[in-house]
């Protein structure tokens, strides 16, 4: 980790990548914490494009006025994107093909002719790497922990996950009696990318009969084989939770085209619709899928994630008070600490199957599919 041992007196921070609720509660936490110290704190709205959209206002001073009341709100007074890196900018070329070219140096340069003295960057794996590499360039930067994947091995728990898991939960908790009453399958389909962690927590909070997670391979037999084992017991509904990533033996992850402006990107999405197609032909059941979407990235965060952010929020300003840069503070063992941004990005976390969750579940007698 880089070290600095120049005085601090202004300080900036961004959000990137991905909301998840709990972001503001590090803005506030970020801002008191560095107002008691005596510095300034600017943030770069919407991610690092603040510094770099010559056409609208991208840095706003913040003051204990600007950051009070929104511990609980949701989303990001700074605003987001995923399309802002500046070692790679968009922009269309003369054909109108989309084409990125690196802006970088034109980022540091304006972050210095405004006197900034660090970075807080708070993102997942891909705003880390920027701001990793933009610490390589000599930036001091501390990154902040955020995806409600909770897919980053070097922290117990990013915050905004065990929100995710509560709007999931309740999901599912809400469509047992419709289920029921129908005698229907609903296949609810969570989001966690390549990690099944949101439809482990959620399907095991909510009950599930059925968990799909990209760490365990499913086979439709394997899950018709108990929706049939229910009808058999007289339960003729049952629930599905299927992580975004989940795949079949030996099948790929389902992906689907989005419109970013002009720009196309592919994301995870549409297994759910599949399985239910597959368990309504497979059973003969009436079936129903839904996407739960970014609604699990939206609303109030809950304590345990606000509590977190602000920890978060308060051990980066002590990082930056400390001349340590080029690092990300993570929850070890209930302990919040600083790591290199290469160990922060060096591992993603999966579940085990064979861990102690997966027992759970089984012991209760859910399906994996497997
Ligand atoms: O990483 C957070 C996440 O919500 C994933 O769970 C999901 O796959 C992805 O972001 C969705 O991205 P977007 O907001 O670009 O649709």
């Amino acid at each position: 980790m880089a070290d600095s041992s120049s005085p601090i007196r202004r300080i900036a921070i961004n959000t990137g990548g991905g909301d998840a609720p709990g972001l503001n509660a590090v803005i506030r936490a970020v801002v008191l914490a560095a107002l008691r110290r005596g510095w300034e704190v600017y943030g770069i709205e919407r991610g690092y494009g603040g510094l770099l959209e010559g056409d609208q206002d991208g840095l706003v001073r913040l003051d204990d006025d600007r950051v009070r009341g929104i511990t609980h709100e949701g989303g990001t007074i700074l605003g987001t994107t995923n399309r802002g890196n500046p070692f790679a900018w968009p922009e269309q070329g003369e054909e109108g093909e989309q084409r990125t070219h690196d802006r970088s140096a034109e980022f540091l340069r304006a972050f210095r002719g405004h006197g900034l003295d660090a970075l807080i960057a708070i993102g997942g794996d891909g705003s880390l790497g920027i701001a990793r590499d933009l610490s390589e360039c000599g930036l001091p930067v501390v990154g902040v922990p955020k995806t409600i994947d909770n897919d980053l091995a070097y922290t117990d728990l990013s915050f905004g996950f065990l929100t995710a898991v509560d709007t999931a939960t309740d999901a599912l908790d809400k469509l047992h009696s419709t289920a029921e009453s129908h005698q229907r399958v609903m296949v609810v389909e969570v989001m966690g990318r390549h990690s099944g962690w949101i439809a482990l927590y959620s399907g095991l909070a909510g009950t599930a009969d059925v968990i799909l997670i990209p760490e365990i391979p499913y086979t439709i037999e394997r899950v018709c084989e108990k929706i049939r084992a229910r009808e058999a017991q007289d339960r003729h509904f049952s629930i599905v939770c299927v992580a975004e990533g989940a795949h079949p033996v030996g099948g790929p992850m389902v992906t689907k085209t989005v419109r970013a402006g002009r720009e196309e990107q592919v994301r995870l999405g549409g297994i759910g619709e599949r399985i239910a197609i597959e368990v309504a032909d497979a059973t003969g059941k009436e079936t129903r899928a839904l996407t739960l979407g970014h609604l699990q990235r939206g609303g109030s965060p809950n304590a345990y994630d606000r509590l977190l952010s602000l920890r978060f929020g308060t051990a980066a300003v002590d990082c930056v008070a400390a001349g340590q840069f080029g690092c990300a503070v993570g929850l070890v063992r209930d302990h919040v600490k600083p790591v290199t941004l290469d160990e922060a990005l060096r591992e993603r976390k999966f579940v085990d199957p064979d861990g102690q969750l997966v027992a759970t579940a089984r012991d209760l007698g859910i399906s994996f599919g497997a």
